[in-house]
């Protein structure tokens, strides 16, 4: 399973290109507003950071003004993709993006029928959001089960759509991505150094410290 950063906050992305471990980038209106820049100019300074797959969303409406948005953030970089809302505009839009070649993210998916609308539209990606689902349902495994029936759903019917498990709150999530068989993981800056943490490794580490010291 690929990481991403779900960020799109300039210095985060700085840090998180030192680790040569993140191979893309997802943005939506409301991490670019958290951003405090506009969406192009975060598209300038990301693609020079991490060399992947780059999400930049477009503005819900119909789809002929979704595709010209699109065609915009399309031009600027080889690796933009394009994010586009799960409606039917934002079906018809993925159908005609995918006929020119422009690679897609369908989100806000929530259920397997969005996601087979999505990927038969010939959707590069689909991005379901296991975090919201799971304050949605009350349930702390609706987005791990929505993940592995996508999963299981799009290896039935041999989709080559792949699963960006996206609204990734804490490292549980991480975990039921990668059991659900998620082929990437987008994942906010916070969590992403949260991973490499765990109390009996600080713990671990401080026995050795005391040890070398002796
Ligand atoms: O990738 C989608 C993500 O940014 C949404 O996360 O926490 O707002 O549900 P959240």
């Amino acid at each position: 399973m690929k990481l991403f950063a779900d960020t799109a906050i300039i210095s985060e992305i700085e840090e998180v290109s030192t680790w040569g471990i993140i191979s893309g980038v997802t943005t939506n209106p409301s991490l670019i507003a958290k951003s405090g820049i506009s969406l192009v100019d975060a598209i300038n300074k990301i693609v020079n950071l991490i060399d992947g797959p780059i999400s930049a969303e477009v503005q819900e409406g119909r789809a002929e003004d979704m595709v010209s948005e699109a065609k915009i953030y399309a031009k600027m970089h080889k690796n933009i993709v394009i994010k586009i809302p799960m409606t039917l505009e934002g079906v018809k839009a993925v159908k005609q993006l995918t006929t020119l070649g422009i690679k897609t993210n369908v989100t806000l998916v929530f259920s397997t029928s969005q996601a087979i609308m999505a990927a038969t539209a010939g959707a590069t990606y689909v991005s379901p959001f296991m975090g919201r689902l799971d304050d949605f349902t009350g349930k702390e495994d609706a987005g791990f089960e929505l993940v592995k029936d996508i999963k299981s759903v799009f290896k039935t019917y041999g989709y080559k759509t792949q699963i960006i498990a996206a609204s990734i709150r804490h490292i549980n999530h991480v975990d039921q991505s990668l059991k659900a068989g998620a082929d990437i993981a987008t994942i906010p800056f916070k969590v992403l150094q949260d991973m490499v943490k765990h109390p009996l490794t600080d713990k671990g580490l401080e026995i050795f410290r005391e040890a070398s010291k002796k």
